[in-house]
């Protein structure tokens, strides 16, 4: 059974799809931790009634970045985790971090990239006009959003769609993509070959969540 633990900033609703896919059975491991980076997150409130210890470790109340960063990778060591998992965390990861668990971190981001990195992908993705959009499920790297994309699940882009009506669209798939992806991983099917990510095929027989 792998650790997992969850990194969110804020509602928390993929975390619960992880949490709640977990509790199915699907995944091949446990919630360890969530950790949120601000006081008073749905996504605290959605742990608890998980029975998933959550630790807050606010940004707001430390001086510089890299003293938030010594206690957040603190907090890291003591849970021992497998995977981490980024699920809404609004922050950029620290180089130490990502180094430290290399190929065992991953994001979930609200467009198909490489495109609409960044901030308000869905914003982003209705400014330029595409009719596609989606969800993309990666390793992080040192980059934004720009590690080895692990998978992807696309939307139709509407002509009269607003930033939240896409938004909605795509969450609905990032529930999906997001427990796939974990399972997977959670299984030891991914091989990351340079930019490459590899699903290697299951040996059960066993489906995974949202799969095929
Ligand atoms: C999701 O759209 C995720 O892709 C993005 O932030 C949003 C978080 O939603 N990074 P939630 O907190 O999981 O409900």
């Amino acid at each position: 059974m792998k650790r997992i633990v969850v990194l969110a900033s804020g509602r928390g609703s993929n975390f619960l799809a992880v949490a709640s896919a977990v509790s199915r059975g699907m995944i091949n491991g446990r919630c360890v931790g969530l950790i949120v980076d601000r006081p008073g997150t749905l996504a605290a409130v959605r742990a608890g009634e998980h029975g998933i210890p959550v630790f807050t470790i606010d940004y707001s109340v430390f001086s510089t970045k890299s003293a938030y960063e010594e206690e957040l990778i603190g907090t890291l060591r003591s849970l021992a985790p497998d995977l981490v998992v980024l699920a809404g965390y609004m922050k950029i990861l620290g180089s130490g971090i990502i180094r430290e668990y290399v190929g065992r971190i991953i994001n979930i981001h609200p467009s198909l990239l490489p495109s609409f990195p960044g901030l308000d992908a869905q914003g982003q993705a209705l400014a330029y006009g595409v009719k596609v959009s989606g969800c993309t499920v990666h390793f992080v790297d040192e980059g934004t959003d720009s590690g080895p994309v692990i998978l992807q699940r696309c939307v139709p882009v509407l002509e009269d769609d607003d930033p939240g009506i896409l938004a909605e669209r795509i969450l609905a798939e990032e529930h999906i993509a997001l427990p796939e992806a974990v399972a997977l991983f959670c299984s030891d099917r991914l091989r990351i070959l340079g930019r490459t990510v590899i699903r290697l095929p299951d040996d059960s027989g066993e489906q995974v969540p949202g799969s095929l």
